[in-house]
């Protein structure tokens, strides 16, 4: 049977996944690799342990299956937006900068005062964001300018693992809308970005569309790795378009959300759109000639975890999720904003704060679980709302996934409070398994993306909205009007 391999390079780990050409999986490994926080604000990475790991993991599935003369051809996805900068000799200069390191505001607002807000939304589909690539690169040229200087080259996280593979600096285009560089409308670099930023356009690697073979692995990663030489690599993409691919949002109307540490929003688009504030993030998709609206919420089941580890330490999920039906739809006038690590969707702002409102003497534990329920489903409302008020928003249908999916009550709410059907999708190995049907239509195994989806993709329970979706109406415009009446507040408390 021919096989297909998925790669991806987290922020947790690097994983190898070995899929069949039904889609089923054959084998899955991950080597976790550290993070470090050497100062406030920053996150960075060793792109060589990312390397050591997925060569680990790589040879861990092949002891496993033998399977490296089946394998068709490799996929890669990854966390987006970080930066590796590599020299003449393609020596890595510096660590990554990850995509959740928040050191480059001052670089934001350079790039919004050079270029423009409306013109760079119109150019890059986004506003600047302290964790996109382009205001790392600034951050360099102004606080390392020894290393700026012997930048050659530039590289998302999965293409520094490409590099190793196949010697190539290219990347797709997916990845590549995620750096503020592309002109995301025509899907290539933006010659007007870069010229505005002085940043040379030769650093940067060659885009391709997600199944578009790219290059094929080398003698040498073929011998560090236990892969046949020769084996083609497609484009892949970045993490969160490989995850949808693997759920299936290959087509206009059906949407993905992913309720894991962060909330996402994924709606394909058959044409370039762009939000006209931005609050929605506008990217190329992994499918060829495909674009996506994201609505990217910092802290969705993330609240839950803290909640529990913080105010019922131990507490079993399921528990403590059953003892929450006890509370009724609205808790009773509390509610919960979920913007613990600040907010992306609809409000850039990372120094917004979680709260309670509303607590009364009447308020039990099981409304304080409700509470953190609804207020992750009215913060994935917001970027919902901005969806279907866009040209991606006729939704057939939504297709949920991530750990925050498992609870039967917490998708019924969601169901309720966003007003649509949702699917559960088998999403356990995410978007390794995207990037493995990418590969498989390079590879040759299915004819195009949509293929690959539906003869792999498995899809589960339907929820549909239920008798207490109206009961919420109310209780989400007071959340909806919480966020500008505490902003002043927040912006008082950073101060503090
Ligand atoms: C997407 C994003 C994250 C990272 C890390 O915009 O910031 O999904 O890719 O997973």
């Amino acid at each position: 049977m021919r096989t297909l391999l998925g790669l991806d390079v987290s922020t947790t780990g690097s994983k190898a996944l070995l899929i069949d050409e039904r889609g089923e999986v054959v084998a899955s490994h991950t080597t976790p690799h550290p993070i470090s926080q050497p100062f406030p604000l920053w996150s960075e990475q060793d792109p060589a342990d990312w390397w050591n790991g997925m060569v680990a993991s790589i040879r861990a599935v092949l002891a496993q299956t033998g399977a490296a003369a089946t394998i068709q051809a490799i996929g890669l996805t990854g966390q987006m937006h970080g930066l590796v900068c590599l020299d003449e000799r393609d020596e890595v200069l510096r660590p990554a900068i990850l995509w959740n390191d928040q050191r480059t505001q001052a670089q934001c607002d350079t790039i919004t005062a050079t270029i423009g807000a409306t013109r760079l939304i119109q150019l890059t589909g986004n506003r600047a964001l302290t964790g996109f690539t382009a205001p790392k690169i600034l951050w360099v040229r102004e606080h390392e300018p020894q290393v700026y200087a012997r930048i050659r080259h530039i590289l998302l996280p999965k293409d520094f693992i490409r590099f190793r593979l196949t010697g190539d600096h290219h990347t797709d285009l997916a990845g590549a809308a995620g750096t503020l560089l592309l002109d995301v409308a025509h899907r290539r670099w933006s010659d007007t970005v870069l010229a505005a930023l002085d940043i040379p356009a030769a650093w940067l690697p060659k885009v391709h569309e997600g199944p578009q073979v790219t290059g094929v692995v080398s003698e040498e990663s073929a011998a560090l790795t236990g892969l046949r030489a020769g084996t083609p690599v497609v484009g892949g993409g970045g993490d969160q378009a490989a995850q949808a691919t693997g759920v299936g949002a290959v087509q206009p109307g059906i949407v993905a959300l992913t309720v894991g540490t962060s909330g996402v929003v994924f709606a394909p688009l058959a044409s370039y759109a762009y939000e006209p504030d931005g609050r929605l993030h506008a990217f190329c998709h992994a499918v060829p000639g495909q674009w996506h609206f994201m609505g990217v919420m910092l802290s969705a089941a993330g609240s839950l975890q803290w909640y529990r580890d913080t105010l019922a330490p131990g507490a079993d999920f399921g528990a403590l999720t059953d003892e929450a039906e006890q509370a009724p739809p609205g808790c009773e006038g509390l509610l919960f904003l979920p913007y613990l690590t600040g907010e992306r969707t609809p409000h850039p702002d990372p120094l917004a704060r979680g709260a309670f409102v509303g607590l009364t003497a009447r308020h039990a534990r099981a409304h304080l679980t409700r509470a953190v329920l609804e207020g992750v489903a009215f913060g994935l409302r917001d970027s919902f709302e901005l969806i279907k008020a866009s040209p991606a928003g006729v939704i057939h249908e939504v297709r949920v996934s991530g750990g925050g999916a498992r609870s039967l009550l917490w998708r019924q709410i969601m169901a309720d409070v966003l007003g649509v059907p949702l699917v559960v999708t088998e999403a356990i190995e995410g978007a390794a398994y995207g990037a493995a049907l990418l590969a498989g239509v390079g590879g040759t195994v299915w004819p195009d993306v949509q293929t690959a989806a539906s003869e792999a993709v498995k899809t589960g329970a339907r929820v549909e909205p239920g008798a207490d979706a109206g009961a919420y109406e109310a209780t989400y415009q007071l959340y909806r009007d919480l966020y500008p009446l505490l902003k002043p507040a927040f912006d008082r408390q950073a101060a503090l």
